[in-house]
């Protein structure tokens, strides 16, 4: 039985994955460091520092601390930037449906992400009211793959993760959901989220009872 949701943000409740892309790879050309969208797949899900130690790495570059909290602090400026503007009509197709029909129902919701900045995105989007927990960047020692930011939030729902459906489109982050024992739902494509119990393009004309069948039908087999 299906007691909570726990959600990733950015790439299933917001496009804001596209944004972080734009500004790792505005620090990554002005480091000279080629960085592709295949290169931010691999990115995605990771904390802010996780994502530049992975930049650099490829660039075969080494800095001290400094330059990196400056190059980090640099590339949140040009996000917070291109998402200023961002308004709840940016949230994606059938999430907000999705969350009613959640709390009508007495499902548990949380948000499980890796961003600093996703109190300030729930905000602009008008969602806070919906979540009884939001574990974000700011509250995790460990990153994902780590579980520990969906296993707070299960915690805090009073949940366990066996009846805790976690949605995620990084490959990270289906990871740590797997590792905590959640049901792993991932958002996208199939072909790159191989280790997700299932995948869903999005929550366009998804419904609570499809992801009740979807789950118990698992559960069973
Ligand atoms: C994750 C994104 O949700 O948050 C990553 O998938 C991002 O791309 C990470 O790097 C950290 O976000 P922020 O907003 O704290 O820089
Ligand atoms: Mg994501």
């Amino acid at each position: 039985m299906i007691k909570a949701c726990i959600f990733d943000m950015d790439g299933v409740i917001v496009d804001s994955a596209k944004y972080h892309f734009l500004a790792w790879q505005r620090l990554a050309a002005d480091l000279s460091i080629t960085f592709t969208e295949e290169d931010n797949e691999k990115l995605k899900g990771l904390s802010r520092v996780d994502s530049l130690e992975r930049i650099l790495e490829k660039g075969d570059l080494q800095l001290d601390n400094d330059t990196k909290l400056a190059l980090m602090d640099q590339k949140n400026q040009w996000y917070l930037e291109s998402i200023k503007e961002m308004k709840p009509e940016e949230v994606l197709p059938g999430v907000r449906e999705f969350l009613v029909s959640l709390q009508e129902n007495g499902i548990g919701i949380a948000l499980g992400s890796s961003s600093k900045n996703a109190q300030l995105i729930l905000e602009k989007c008008n969602l806070t009211t919906f979540f009884k927990s939001v574990i974000d960047g700011n509250k995790v020692t460990f990153s994902k793959p780590d579980p520990e930011v969906f296993l707070k939030g299960a915690s805090e729902l009073n949940v366990s993760p066996k009846d805790t459906v976690v949605f995620e489109d990084a490959i990270a982050g289906v990871a740590a959901a797997n590792s905590g024992g959640f049901f792993s739902v991932g958002i996208g494509d199939a072909a790159s989220l191989t280790e997700a119990r299932i995948v869903i393009p999005g929550f366009e004309n998804f419904t609570l009872s499809a992801l009740q069948s979807i789950v118990e039908d698992q559960q069973n087999n």
